[in-house]
């Protein structure tokens, strides 16, 4: 763990304790440099020049699209649409698939836990075209049972869901859940942006049809995402941004579209983020996810442990460790959570405080917001400790007897 701490130059800052990792990961150094290195040899506009740098350029994009494609085992490069983040990939998802293919008293299905980018984009959806949104509602451990499920229906045409919750971790069956979404006709949007940072994910075995990520909570740069696509779908949606790039021919009159991935993105690209997430991808598969699980649950449970040793804390979710990808999200009694954050910041220990961008699951939980620590592979057990430390100071800070 030192050895590739030292790949991260922020992490070198021993005092700080950088637990909010769901919410945008760090960066290695050789995501950085491969950065750089672009900006420095070949920046110039992919897919617009034809001269040397410009074609490097493009081929730097299409190269990072390949490694993208494979990473999360699509059939083929052309299914992967970079986007700015994973907001931008549902966004374009529900304008495009949604508005063109939900009709009047059609169902959109909706877990109660998702994050408001997988929400909101439906609530537009099912409002412009007379559809329904039907929620799952989630058990208190963050699961969804076979009743629940059992909402997914004939009229449902779009099932949207998180493989793991932004805010209680539990990882989703999305295999299971894109069979009964496919048995009924409909069409799986996967949310895989706290996913794809942990776990290794094939969107052909789990049958996806589309699945989404932010290259910037898997060691990658804040601005780029990704869309994924099943080719036969990808090629039916109209465009969802439209302008440079994406055209074939225009008239004054009309235009014909480039054919997929291209059609999709508009205007110039972000050409170094798309070079700093494949440096991403190949630092993660070196290190490997068997290994960032294995430290990933060691941690979490570690935390858990000595959560549950400091009175008036309330962990929210499965019991399990292994089940919460990272993330616990908690409470302590009578503290808001801001209060809690503050003091920890004090102590130099970064968590999230707040709602989480999950507000319809705050209102299911009957709380307002809560503090969430979210761990990656390179936390160690010494900042387990001395976030505990810190946490368990808090009541007092606050004026409460011991
Ligand atoms: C489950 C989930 N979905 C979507 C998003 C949106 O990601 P971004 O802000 O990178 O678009 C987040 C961000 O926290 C998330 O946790």
């Amino acid at each position: 763990m030192t050895d590739l701490r030292k790949d991260f130059p922020i992490l070198q800052d021993r005092d700080y304790i950088y637990f909010d990792n769901a919410a945008t990961s760090m960066r290695p150094v050789a995501v950085t440099d491969a950065m750089t290195r672009f900006n420095e040899t070949v920046n110039s506009n992919p897919m617009r020049g034809l001269y040397e740098w410009s074609i490097k350029a493009t081929d730097a994009y299409e190269s990072a699209r390949a490694k993208v494609a494979k990473f999360i085992g699509a059939k083929s490069a052309e299914e992967i649409i970079f986007t700015r983040n994973a907001t931008e990939s549902l966004n374009l998802i529900a304008y495009s698939y949604g508005r063109a293919f939900v009709e009047e008293g059609d169902e959109i299905v909706v877990s109660v836990s998702e994050h408001h980018s997988n929400i909101l984009p439906w609530q537009m959806v099912a409002r412009e075209k007379g559809a329904k949104l039907v929620w799952l509602e989630c058990a208190p451990d963050g699961s969804y049972s076979d009743e629940e499920l059992a909402k997914i229906g004939p009229r449902t045409k779009v099932v949207a869901i998180a493989q793991v919750s932004n805010v209680l971790g539990q990882p989703k069956d999305i295999k299971k859940i894109a069979a009964l979404a496919h048995e009924n006709g409909a069409v799986i949007v996967a949310d895989g942006a706290q996913a794809a940072p942990h776990m290794a994910v094939n969107v052909q075995e789990m049958d996806a049809d589309f699945y989404v990520f932010s290259g910037h909570k898997m060691l990658g740069p804040m601005g780029i995402g990704v869309c994924y696509g099943k080719k036969k779908l990808l090629e039916k949606m109209p465009p969802f941004l439209t302008g440079g790039e994406m055209i074939e021919y225009v008239t004054r009159e009309s235009a014909t579209y480039a054919e997929v991935p291209h059609k999709f993105e508009a205007g110039t690209v972000n050409a170094s983020g798309a070079v700093g997430l494949a440096a991403a991808i190949d630092y993660l598969e070196n290190v490997g996810f068997d290994f960032i699980t294995k430290q990933e649950e060691k941690l979490t449970a570690l935390l858990m442990d000595e959560m549950s040793r400091i009175p008036y804390v309330t962990v929210y979710g499965d019991k399990d460790p292994s089940k919460h990808c990272g993330i616990v999200t908690f409470n302590i009694e009578g503290c808001h959570p801001h209060d809690v954050s503050s003091i920890l910041d004090a102590d130099k220990v970064c968590i999230r405080a707040g709602h989480h961008c999950a507000q319809p699951l705050m209102q299911y939980m009957k709380v307002n917001a809560t503090c969430r620590a979210s761990l990656y592979f390179y936390n160690t057990e010494d900042e387990v400790f001395r976030f505990a430390k810190s946490l368990a100071k808090v009541r007092e800070e606050l004026g409460y007897g011991s």
